[in-house]
């Protein structure tokens, strides 16, 4: 009796045993099997514990509405920075979603308190945000999660802050690399690259290094404090590492003084080998060509980057408003702007133009020179007959300055659902011959959409070394125009889909008179023929250079260099 029992247990030992050394076979050979809770315990310990469970930024408020939590993401929902410590959260909201299926978990962005968007509590869904996230501090917490996607095939992404307006910083089931918490930054005083050696010609420069996850209000605060001048963009919480200087980087200084890909001086990046290079002129040359502009997501995990740091600069601004939006003013507001563009563009001004606004400021000028580039605009207020309209001149001392009271109070709306779409002007738009036909295009364009912005931040007047991996369009680009449309919390899939279609048809009149070229930061997510429209001529040696350190596509994003485009983790794309 008891030695048969002793015999079954045995044998039933042998089988749970067999089974386990079998699962273990599978566990080496024949992944994907599905992830475990015991997988990610093993890959946190393999982090220090930095693992983090996934969930999206409104969550709080479908579990209680009465909660601190909810209320703050209420209060923030459409402002502020809280967005950008919670790493399930984007600046576009339909990045959170998944736009295909419907899942979501978002508020009313008309009234973020309003209680029909949480009624239903169960309607809170992952969507497109990160099942899990390392909250990265070091190579480390890069390798591991490399391996790990390469054992189990769980998407990759690298989220830093989530501004990306083609969605490349999410992706359904996925684990993200969260960078924000990568804070430092170096100011240094006499930058030499490292493999840079006596008889290479290289001029020591000043220079701050910063970590992954440093955003621009942060960065400038940091030069200003040591009287320097970084070329950074026009939103104070997109970083100034990850997609911004990856994929070109342009700011209201970039005329002069170039693209952030044009400042770079050298990368620490861990590609998907885990291999920790330090890219420069001098070494990893490969690399460092193509994170100049090749795009975010795409090479490897860049956790830190060296930009130049200028002396500090004297600014000449002009700001023209007024209230509500006059589609005739604009109008002729354009041609103003088109049969002005060059003067001001060789006079070194950066310039945003939205509907009723217009910003321009140059660092090359003295105030009484700048009096006279802007005497069209000035005179631009005399000839409009609608009360309200102001016309403010100023110099600055430093660029944070102007950026603090100018351009930071004028931040675009976030936390709502929107796509862009966009277009290079090349200068010879702008020649006398060709004005009447630009102006018509950008008129035809605003009656289409709902907005439109003129961004001269085109390093226009910069010279550059020609080794970046950004298309030569930019170099010969006046203007960026870009627009975009949104639609509500609880749009339909049709709704959705009018959206995309009008933002990509809007940009169709500037496409039929200009040359390939577009930013792919502020990009068409369905932008025709993006390869050549990004990238140019450079698209071929981006490929190999993907090729040599990212075979197995363990990065992946959409319209990237390489991308698979049916991979499973662009099923939510519209
Ligand atoms: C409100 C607003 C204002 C903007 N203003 C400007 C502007 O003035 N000038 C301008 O040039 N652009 C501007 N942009 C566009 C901006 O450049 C892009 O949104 C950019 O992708 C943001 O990069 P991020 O790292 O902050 O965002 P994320 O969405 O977190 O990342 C963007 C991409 O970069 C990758 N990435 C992030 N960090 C790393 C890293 N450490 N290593 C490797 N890959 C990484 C991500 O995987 C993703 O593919 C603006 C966007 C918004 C929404
Ligand atoms: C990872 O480990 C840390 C430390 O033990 C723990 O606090 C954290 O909750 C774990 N993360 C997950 C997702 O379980
Ligand atoms: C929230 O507070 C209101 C008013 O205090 C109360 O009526 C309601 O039941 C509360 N809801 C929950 C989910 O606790
Ligand atoms: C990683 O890839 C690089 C570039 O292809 C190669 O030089 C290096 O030897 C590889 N390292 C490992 C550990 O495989
Ligand atoms: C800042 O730098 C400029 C030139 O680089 C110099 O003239 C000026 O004295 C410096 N200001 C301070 C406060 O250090
Ligand atoms: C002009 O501005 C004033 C003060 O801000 C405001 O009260 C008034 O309504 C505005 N007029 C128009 C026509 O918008
Ligand atoms: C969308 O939300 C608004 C505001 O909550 C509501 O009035 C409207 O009926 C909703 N539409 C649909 C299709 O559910």
């Amino acid at each position: 009796m008891f030695s048969s029992i002793w015999i079954r247990l045995l044998f039933l030992l042998f089988i749970v045993d067999a089974t386990l050394a079998d699962q273990a076979h599978l566990h080496q050979d024949l992944y994907p099997r599905p992830v475990t809770e015991e997988d990610w315990a093993v890959l946190n310990v393999s982090v220090d514990g930095r693992l983090i469970r996934g969930f999206p930024f409104s969550q709080p408020c479908f579990i209680d509405p009465n909660s601190s939590a909810c209320k703050e993401v209420q209060q923030y929902y459409l402002n502020g920075n809280l967005r950008y410590n919670v790493p399930g959260s984007t600046t576009q909201t339909n990045w959170e979603t998944c736009q295909t299926t419907g899942q979501r978990c978002l508020l009313n962005e008309d009234d973020p308190r309003d209680p029909d968007a949480i009624k239903d509590r169960n309607a809170c869904e992952m969507g497109s945000i990160s099942s899990y996230y390392i909250d990265v501090r070091n190579s480390a917490d890069v390798v591991q999660p490399f391996k790990f996607s390469r054992k189990t095939k769980i998407s990759l992404v690298i989220k830093n802050t989530g501004h990306d307006y083609i969605g490349r910083s999410t992706a359904p089931d996925s684990l993200g690399l969260w960078m924000h918490n990568m804070k430092s930054m170096t100011y240094i005083p006499e930058f030499v690259p490292v493999g840079c050696s006596k008889n290479d010609d290289f001029t020591v420069v000043t220079a701050i290094r910063m970590q992954a996850g440093v955003q621009w209000d942060e960065a400038y605060a940091f030069a200003d404090q040591h009287n320097v001048t970084v070329v950074g963009g026009s939103d104070p919480k997109v970083g100034a590492v990850g997609g911004w200087l990856q994929g070109g980087g342009h700011g209201m200084l970039s005329n002069t003084l170039g693209l952030g890909v044009d400042r770079v001086l050298q990368f620490t990046v861990v590609t998907p080998n885990g291999t920790v290079h330090v890219a420069n002129k001098y070494q990893a040359q490969d690399l460092f060509f193509a994170l100049r502009g090749g795009g975010g997501g795409t090479f490897g995990v860049v956790l830190d980057a060296t930009i130049l740091a200028s002396p500090p600069l004297t600014l000449q601004m002009t700001v023209i408003q007024w209230e509500g939006l006059h589609l005739d003013i604009l109008s002729r507001f354009i041609k103003v702007l088109v049969n002005n563009a060059e003067n001001m563009a060789h006079n070194g001004y950066g310039i945003v133009v939205s509907p009723n606004t217009g910003v321009f400021v140059t660092p090359t000028l003295s105030a009484d020179q700048a009096e006279v580039i802007m005497a069209p605009i000035i005179n631009f207020r005399h000839s409009l007959s609608i009360p309200n309209v102001t016309v403010h001149s100023q110099t600055f001392h430093g660029w944070l300055p102007f950026y603090s009271k100018i351009m930071q109070k004028d931040r675009v709306a976030i936390g709502i659902n929107m796509v862009t779409s966009s277009r290079f002007i090349p200068r010879s738009s702008s020649t006398t011959k060709a004005r009447e036909q630009l102006h018509s295009a950008l008129v035809r364009m605003t009656e289409t959409t709902e907005y439109i912005m003129i961004l001269g931040t085109s390093p226009f007047t910069f010279h550059h070394d020609g080794t970046t991996s950004v298309t030569d369009a930019w170099r010969d680009t006046i203007w960026h125009v870009v627009t975009g449309r949104t639609w509500s919390y609880n749009a339909t899939l049709e709704e959705k889909r009018t959206a995309y279609r009008l933002a990509s048809t809007a940009v169709d009149h500037l496409r039929s008179i200009t040359p390939p070229g577009a930013y792919q930061n502020e990009a068409d997510v369905h932008e025709p023929g993006h390869e050549v429209t990004f990238w140019g001529i450079h698209h071929d040696r981006l490929l190999s250079i993907k090729e040599k350190y990212d075979p197995d596509r363990l990065l992946d994003c959409w319209h990237c260099v390489g991308w698979q485009k049916d991979s499973p983790r662009f099923r939510c794309y519209l």
